[in-house]
């Protein structure tokens, strides 16, 4: 499909990624904006079409960083079994009161170390809007590899990352929208990107591997080059690596490069 790239030494990590993270999603106001969600993003629609059509009523299905459960929603009455897990307790908690008759199937678990699950409990895993970037470059391939241990042999991963090639952090980029709800936005996201990060951080970084960035809500995102993605996954040992594109859900053909894609995020089915 596309040529894979090595990590760049100096993409920075700030250390305490991790911690970071996991204090906003405790948070009470990030809590309250996930638990009311429940729309699919087109290329879920399309992932859970494809699931159904192979079979996902007969598959105990994991479901990582569940958030306020708006996956749920879809995912969890189409497979046999369903399990919802997030590192954040407020986040678990909402999904028990907003699914009470399903409020067992939810547990604290952080991705990286799924010890309460044994090696290929599961047929399928769904790590939904990009919540792999919200782990340390230097977990990744640890999360990686847990889930394809939880997984059985040929079971199915769909998650999707951030694309490093589609970040445009110019103050007043070109394609401008007209919605002044949309530009006050845009204009505030990347003005604040450009204060919280340094120059070391943003000076060249569409030809770096991945690079975190610090984002204007609190969170720390680790942004990939699709290449990069995919070599990291057939590291993990994942193979058959489909892609599916952000604003229309369609599956990308095998021979188109990924690197040429500004998806802001892409889609990845793998098993
Ligand atoms: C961007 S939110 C997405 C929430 C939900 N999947 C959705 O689509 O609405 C990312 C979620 O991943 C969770 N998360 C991040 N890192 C995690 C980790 N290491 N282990 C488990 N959950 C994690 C966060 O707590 C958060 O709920």
């Amino acid at each position: 499909m596309v040529s894979s790239s090595q990590p760049h030494a100096s993409a920075s990590q700030p250390d305490g990624m991790a911690a970071a993270n996991q204090r906003t999603y405790r948070s009470l106001s990030t809590v309250l904006s996930y638990r009311l969600r429940s729309r699919l993003q087109p290329p879920e629609r399309t992932l859970l079409e494809l699931l159904r059509r192979e079979g996902l009523s007969g598959w105990r299905l994991l479901d990582i960083g569940v958030g306020g459960g708006r996956t749920t929603v879809h995912f969890a009455p189409a497979a046999r079994q369903y399990v919802g897990v997030d590192y954040s307790d407020r986040m678990i908690r909402a999904c028990q009161r907003r699914f009470p008759e399903r409020a067992a199937s939810f547990q604290v678990c952080d991705v990286r170390h799924m010890d309460a699950f044994a090696s290929g409990s599961f047929d399928v895993v769904l790590f939904s809007f990009n919540g792999l970037d919200c782990i340390s470059p230097q977990d990744r391939m640890e999360a990686l590899r847990e889930i394809r241990r939880v997984l059985v042999p040929g079971g199915r991963f769909c998650f999707s990352a951030h694309n490093i090639l589609a970040l445009d952090l110019r103050i007043l980029p070109p394609q401008l929208s007209w919605n002044p709800l949309e530009l006050a936005g845009r204009l505030y996201r990347n003005i604040m990107i450009s204060r919280l990060n340094g120059r070391e951080a943003l000076d060249g970084i569409h030809s770096r591997p991945f690079q975190v960035l610090r984002e204007p809500y609190g969170v720390q995102i680790c942004y990939v080059r699709p290449s990069y993605q995919l070599a990291q996954l057939r590291e993990a040992g994942f193979s058959e690596v489909r892609a599916f594109g952000l604003a229309d859900g369609r599956e990308i053909p095998a021979e188109e490069d990924l690197d040429r894609r500004r998806d802001a995020w892409i889609y990845y089915l793998c098993r």
